[in-house]
């Protein structure tokens, strides 16, 4: 008895002691193997085995056919393989690839265990959205000619044996795609959808109201669509455009119908992705108040706005003071909360410029009905009602951080945009909490060097995105449910142009939030989006390069002498450059450490190379440019 107990535990520590040490070697096998597939997001747990399963017609899938979503994924998997491979995965009772639910509540509602044997493959979840996301890991293992539109020939179309655990860090991972200042058709948003659910991500912002053009029919308020969706044609920047003329004709613009709206919503489910309307009031209103004018403080603007530049001029706030303002929200929240069927609608509540209201006699007598002290709190006020509003309609409110500004609303949720200062602030008081920082998140902003980039302004690189942590240190992580990639559409006149501002940095978004910030490794991550940009080529999905692109900084040293210092994202780029005004390349002098401006040079031309390539752009800054960068002379 002694003896055998003796050998039990001398069995247990061997046997502990070979896990260990099979650990181990998983773990290190992990990093390259799992750089090897490529995923975006990384998996929480891979481990590659030798070998590879070979997808063919006759694999066939196995699932609970009594389970309309299993059957649903199913046909979502075949839907991506066939226009590439020429063939389908039939359901059948046999199959080799098997979608099984099971109790291991471990997975949560969304992960799933992926197992690629030579033979078969096994892909279990807790839920049928675990299923979802094991499929999108497949389909990630798969050559990238898989992403292409027609058929291709002479293709292996294997997968790698491994064997993966995994499952999302946050609740909550999203993507907004702001359609009023330009207009995006439904088929377009229903491409982005399924751009962003091949990420994993789980969360659609449909940004549907502003000062630019009202996307969504409201029965009960036709003249939103009738006139506030219309808008006189303009290009060029944004910040600079013409008003509409007198008689000129409205021809640019659009609306959803209810109906276009839930065959949107259906295509989204799906993917199981949740749709957030927003319907951005009490500011950002000059479409609904051209609509209604009504709904204005003292005078509401003659035409739908074409740009950003009159603020201040044109009243582009609800009025406060009006009963007939909250008749309208009650019929417009009405039929959105009956439309959308996700818990949350998102009311805005960002950069209302409240001068309008200090001046209107309405607004000021609420202000002293009410017993408010100021503008702020006549937000306040309006926010509240909005939530006891929705409240009474079974959902929930969310706004913008601005809504922090006059006394928060009772469970509101806050989506923190202007930094993360007012998501800390809400989430502290008790909040749920959305972060979508600027500097991490704004994918309307520049991703690289200005000169060679589409016109927008400010900085958010591949880099900056790739670095966001949602749950700032202090902060009580329950009550941040996750952060988003919000894409403003000012200047974006064309889907493919949304799509370039997208991607990388939507992939970069969707390892942090589904991998989590603590699992993020730049070194790691760009090489794979190297990868996932020739999906995107097969795709036809455009995408940024900018991260090969130079990144040029100047400054003044202690001497007052311009320096000038060349880097390059990935970190790993050969920079060459030249100030005589010829063309740099690999021949031209190669960058090792900041340099000074050589006399009378007028010019400073950069170029990155890989492996004796080029690989980014020519980017040429004239010396007053760079000057100018660096700011004054200490
Ligand atoms: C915002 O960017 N105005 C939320
Ligand atoms: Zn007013």
């Amino acid at each position: 008895m002694q003896k055998t107990t003796h050998m039990k535990k001398w069995l247990l520590m061997l046997a502990v002691a070979s896990f260990m040490l099979g650990y181990v070697s998983c773990s290190n096998d992990n990093d390259e193997t799992s750089a090897s597939l490529a995923l975006i997001p990384a998996p929480q747990g891979v481990s590659v085995k030798a070998g590879h399963f070979k997808l063919t017609r006759r694999a066939a899938i196995t699932l609970d056919t009594s389970n309309p979503e299993l059957i649903a994924i199913a046909q979502y998997f075949n839907n991506k393989i066939v226009p590439a491979t020429g063939f389908d995965v039939p359901v059948e009772k046999h199959g080799k690839i098997e979608f099984k639910l099971t109790e291991d509540t471990s997975l949560g509602t969304e992960g799933y265990h992926l197992l690629v044997k030579r033979g078969d493959i096994t892909l279990t979840a807790n839920k049928p959205a675990g299923i979802f996301y094991g499929v999108q890991t497949l389909l990630q293992m798969l050559p990238p000619e898989i992403k292409s539109s027609t058929k291709q020939e002479n293709i292996d179309w294997t997968i790698p044996c491994a064997d993966i655990t995994d499952k999302p860090q946050f609740p909550w991972r999203g993507m907004m795609l702001d359609v009023s200042r330009h207009w995006f058709t439904k088929e377009e948003v229903k491409k982005y959808i399924d751009e962003l659910a091949e990420y994993k991500m789980n969360v659609f912002h449909w940004h549907l109201t502003d000062d630019q053009g009202w996307r969504i029919e409201i029965k009960s308020l036709p003249r939103l669509t009738e006139i506030g969706a219309w808008r006189a044609p303009r290009v060029g920047q944004w910040w600079q455009r013409e008003r509409q003329q007198p008689g000129e004709e409205t021809s640019y613009g659009g609306f959803y119908t209810q109906e276009e709206i839930k065959e949107v919503l259906a295509y989204a489910a799906e993917r199981y992705v949740r749709v957030i309307p927003e319907i951005d009031v009490p500011g950002h209103s000059v479409a609904t108040l051209v609509a209604y004018p009504e709904l204005a403080c003292m005078k509401a603007p003659d035409a739908v706005n074409v740009g950003n530049k009159f603020y201040g001029e044109d009243e582009n706030t609800l009025c406060i003071g009006k009963d007939f303002t909250f008749e309208f929200m009650d019929k417009v929240l009405t039929e959105v909360a009956a439309l959308f069927p996700d818990e949350y609608i998102h009311i805005g509540g960002d950069e209302c410029f409240k001068g309008f209201w200090h001046k209107c006699p309405d607004c000021q007598a609420r202000m002293k009905a009410e017993n408010l002290k100021n503008e702020e709190e006549l937000q306040s006020y309006f926010i509240h009602r909005m939530g006891d509003l929705l409240k009474s309609k079974g959902k929930k409110l969310i706004g913008w951080d601005e809504i922090l500004e006059g006394g928060l609303t009772p469970d509101a949720t806050v989506m923190s945009w202007r930094g993360m200062e007012g998501g800390i602030k809400s989430a502290k008081a008790g909040h749920h909490v959305i972060m979508t920082p600027s500097e991490h998140c704004y994918l309307d902003l520049w991703q690289g060097e200005p000169s060679v980039e589409p016109d927008t302004y400010s900085m958010c690189r591949l880099k900056d995105a790739y670095s966001f942590n949602p749950v700032p240190d202090g902060v009580p992580a329950d009550m941040i449910l996750g952060g988003q990639g919000n894409l403003w559409a000012e200047s974006l006149p064309t889907f493919r142009h949304a799509e370039y501002m997208a991607w990388p940095r939507g992939w970069a978004l969707a390892e942090v939030l589904w991998s989590g910030p603590s699992k993020t490794n730049w070194e790691q991550f760009y090489p794979r989006v190297e990868k996932h940009f020739e999906r995107a080529y097969y795709a036809q999905i455009n995408y940024a390069r900018s991260m090969y692109n130079a990144i040029i900084t100047s400054r003044y040293n202690k001497e007052g002498i311009l320096e000038i210092k060349l880097e390059s994202e990935p970190g790993n780029l050969d920079i060459y450059y030249t100030f005589d005004n010829t063309d740099p390349d690999n021949f031209t002098p190669k960058y090792h450490s900041p340099l000074q401006v050589p006399k009378d040079a007028t010019w400073l031309r950069v170029v990155t190379y890989r492996d004796n390539r080029p690989i980014g752009k020519v980017i040429t800054l004239t010396i007053k440019e760079l000057e100018k960068r660096a700011g004054k002379r200490e």
